[in-house]
């Protein structure tokens, strides 16, 4: 697949998504970019935003399996993975594949699922493997896992470690639509129109298939990131190293993800080149989930999205 063609096929996906999907448009950039550059994201959202909705339609838009997988106290790891199951009838073993084996993956509240659950998911995530009974299998290409977290404060939740946060691309925050947005969601629910309905009907084409996603990174590399605008993202992430009310920074694989999304962002932009501006836009969402903020700055109220605001306003842009 040719730089060209990727970016043609981003402008056809964002259509299709907005034939089921209101508004939402940063999310759903952000979203797509975490497709085609086969990540991971953490959804952040109030119940009833769509972010269930928005993950089977990236799945028909983009030709591949949807599944949704509810994280409990009592999931164990094999109810993700899968089971051998032995067959009395011709004395063997037929694998049971878990939930996990599909291409778009919503993992819902990971954080109320134990440790060991939640690292068959992360490992997987990583490896794009699953190992069930000693054996190996792989997943399918588009496999993409979007996350989302039960607010901390409930009682039986086992937050994500950060060294396992860091596995996700992107936090993408998901608000409640605007009022225009929140209007024309209303009217297409009175008439024969919802979301759903759209969806189900197939009126939403597919653009891909999942045998795209392995040209998918290749066609990136078509876009160009100066060199300047390289060092540009080392020193920001670095900043968050140094930065006075920080305690744990992001590591290097936040500069990885950035360039990765900056050059993604150009492409959907229908550029070839990436601009400061595609940097700066996909810095709060690659890095305010890797940051830990001293206890008295947290206490304060300062919030890890106000710290990289700050480091973009004082690190100067390449020009
Ligand atoms: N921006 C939007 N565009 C289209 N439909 C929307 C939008 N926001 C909300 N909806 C509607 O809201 C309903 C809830 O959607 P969905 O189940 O995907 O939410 P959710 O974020 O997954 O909720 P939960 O956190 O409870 O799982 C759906 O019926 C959907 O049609
Ligand atoms: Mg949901």
């Amino acid at each position: 697949m040719t730089t060209d063609q990727l970016k043609e096929l981003l402008i056809r996906a964002r259509h299709e998504i907005g034939k089921v999907i209101i508004g939402q448009q940063a999310v759903i950039d952000l979203a797509l970019i975490t497709t085609i550059t086969r990540s991971h994201a953490l959804i952040e959202g109030v119940p009833g935003v769509a972010k269930t909705l928005l993950v089977r339609t990236l799945g028909r838009v983009f030709g591949g399996d949807t599944n949704r997988i509810q994280f409990t106290p009592d999931l164990m790891p094999a109810d993700i993975t899968g089971t051998n199951v032995f067959n009395m009838k011709d004395n063997s073993f037929t694998l049971i594949r878990g939930p996990i084996f599909t291409s778009f993956l919503l993992a819902d509240e990971i954080n109320r699922a134990p440790a060991k659950t939640q690292s068959a998911l992360l490992q997987a995530m990583q490896e794009r493997t699953v190992t069930i009974d000693r054996e190996t299998h792989t997943l399918p290409s588009g496999f993409t896992v979007f996350a989302t977290q039960n607010p901390i404060e409930y009682e039986g939740t086992y937050p994500l470690p950060e060294a396992q946060k860091d596995r996700f691309m992107f936090k993408i925050r998901m608000d409640c639509p605007n009022q225009e947005d929140e209007l024309a969601l209303a009217h297409r629910m009175l008439g024969d129109l919802s979301p759903e309905h759209v969806l189900e009907s197939g009126a939403v084409e597919q653009v891909a298939t999942t045998e795209d996603f392995l040209e998918f990174g290749r066609s990136l590399q078509g876009i160009t990131v100066r060199d300047e605008l390289v060092s540009y993202v080392v020193e920001v992430v670095r900043a968050t190293r140094t930065h006075g009310s920080v305690m744990v920074g992001a590591g290097p694989r936040a500069t990885q993800c950035l360039l990765l999304a900056s050059r993604a962002r150009a492409a959907m932009e229908d550029r070839d080149f990436v601009t400061p501006d595609d940097v700066k836009s996909s810095s709060t969402p690659v890095l305010e989930h890797r940051l830990i903020l001293r206890p008295e700055f947290e206490i304060e109220g300062l919030s890890p999205q106000e710290v990289v605001a700050q480091i973009l306003q004082e690190i100067p842009v390449p020009r």
